[in-house]
């Protein structure tokens, strides 16, 4: 290699490090871009999904019988770029427990505007209150009225609301109920 050749050679290489470092630097953002649950300038780290600060749990004998409902309030620890790494937010939330015995669990937030909905388990209740006769119990919403039937998976039967609310995932594991993550997506 003659001295020309080294020095066009070592040139090249020096000049392709700023690229290098511009590349480098946009990888990040455009992996948070696609995947927008990795923390900043770690792709291969864990999600940064919010996760339960301790589980809700219940024993068989807190729904003595069908349509029991019980509130309780979910602490999730969210991943937040402040001096304390995080933010603790509560979600009040329903457990009840449907006349086939299984335990279902929701967040109260009503999906149209977050306002906090109620459980409503007399259908004459609800049509006075709520403007609409359902079949059963419900959870009825007291600020634009949306009601969500709580046998049909929290669907939406009357009202504004887009979606059912949002469910809590529940163990049952012999006598013990444990209610251990909020369904992904935003808090309402
Ligand atoms: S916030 Fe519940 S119906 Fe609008």
């Amino acid at each position: 290699m003659t001295e020309g050749t080294g020095r066009r050679t070592f040139l090249r290489a020096a000049g392709s490090i700023p690229l290098a470092l511009s590349f480098g630097l946009l990888v990040s953002p455009f992996m948070r871009f696609l995947r927008p649950t990795i923390r900043p300038m770690d792709i291969l780290g864990p999600s940064d999904q919010p996760a339960a600060l301790k589980d809700v749990v219940y024993t068989q004998a807190d729904f003595p019988e069908p349509w029991t409902c019980l509130p309780f309030m979910f602490e999730q620890s969210y991943k937040e770029y402040n001096p304390e790494q995080k933010e603790v937010r509560k979600i009040p939330g329903y457990a009840v427990k449907l006349p086939s015995g299984d335990v279902v669990a929701y967040s109260r937030i009503c999906p149209h505007l977050g306002c906090i909905f109620n459980f409503v388990k007399d259908p004459d209740e609800c049509a006075k209150g709520y403007n609409f006769k359902p079949q059963g119990p419900v959870f009825a919403c007291p600020c634009h009225l949306s009601v969500y039937d709580i046998a049909q998976g929290g669907k939406v039967v009357s009202g504004p609301a887009p979606r059912p609310p949002r469910s809590f995932t529940v163990k049952i594991a012999g006598d013990k109920i444990t209610i251990v993550s909020l369904e992904a997506g935003g808090i309402a």
